[in-house]
């Protein structure tokens, strides 16, 4: 049986992921949402129906809110419907913003600057830490990040030079999961993984990947992880990305 716990469930690749993964009878899947109570959560209820609440279990987590992250364990343990202590096997820390499209460096915003860096960055590191407790010895952490966070795409020009606070705070989240490869127990492994361009609100129409096919990569990439894969920058397929 794996646990997964996978935040920004609402749409978009993470709606997919618990879709995916609930699929799996053996599987179970703790569901993060911004809000229970803002926003359309039929997709996901419907989804939670087919599959089972004691499988699928949808649970309140803003992931941009240090007190919303730090009670995020209690509300865990409180809704699991095991027996045994709650073990989380598989964290994807998928949950993100991209504002401020018109942003580049040279009119760059504190307040974009830190909300991307907030949602983005200390969202993943603080649900990371929140959650340590309750990660299985062999876990994985999923940072969901993208190329638009590659300083040598940008570099060669493969990436434009826009988007400043999304490009630069997924350039931390990659930072950070080498940070984190470093410091987690032995065993855990965490990778940052780029979805590819996807069809969901934040990717637009034009993007070339459809949902369902990015996260069934990414799932398919998360099922063979091993100890030495830690700290890897990769994209749904498993092939390393450039920093
Ligand atoms: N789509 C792409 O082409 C692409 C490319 C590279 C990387 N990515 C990455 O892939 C991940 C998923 O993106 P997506 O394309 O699925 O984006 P999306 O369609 O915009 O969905 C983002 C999800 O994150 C949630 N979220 C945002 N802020 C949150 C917060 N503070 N607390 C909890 N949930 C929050 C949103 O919830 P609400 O709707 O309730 O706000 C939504 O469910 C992100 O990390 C993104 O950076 C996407």
């Amino acid at each position: 049986m794996t646990t997964f716990v996978i935040t920004g469930t609402r749409v978009g690749i993470g709606l997919e992921h618990v879709r995916q993964a609930s699929q799996n009878p053996n599987n179970t899947v703790f569901a993060l949402v911004r809000s229970l109570t803002s926003g359309d959560l039929t997709a996901l209820k419907e989804i939670q129906s087919s599959a089972g609440p004691e499988r699928v279990h949808i649970i309140e987590c803003d992931t941009s809110s240090e007190t919303s992250i730090a009670s995020l364990p209690g509300r865990l343990t409180t809704q699991s419907s095991s027996s045994s202590p709650l073990r989380i096997d598989v964290l994807i820390n998928n949950a993100a913003i991209l504002h401020n499209d018109d942003q580049n460096a040279l009119n760059l915003t504190g307040d974009a600057f830190l909300s991307h860096m907030t949602t983005n960055v200390l969202g993943p590191a603080r649900t990371t830490q929140a959650l340590l407790p309750l990660l299985a010895p062999d876990a994985k952490i999923v940072n969901v990040t993208s190329g638009l966070g590659s300083l040598k795409l940008l570099t060669e020009g493969r990436i434009p030079a826009a988007v400043a606070p999304y490009s630069i705070s997924k350039a931390a989240l990659n930072m950070l999961t080498v940070h984190q490869a470093k410091q987690l127990p032995e065993g855990i492994v965490a990778v940052a993984i780029d979805p590819g361009h996807v069809k969901t609100e934040m990717g637009g129409p034009n993007a070339v990947l459809e949902i369902p096919d990015s996260v069934r990569g990414i799932q398919s990439v998360v099922a063979g992880l091993r100890r030495e894969d830690s700290g890897r920058f990769m994209d749904y397929t498993g092939t390393d990305v450039p920093w």
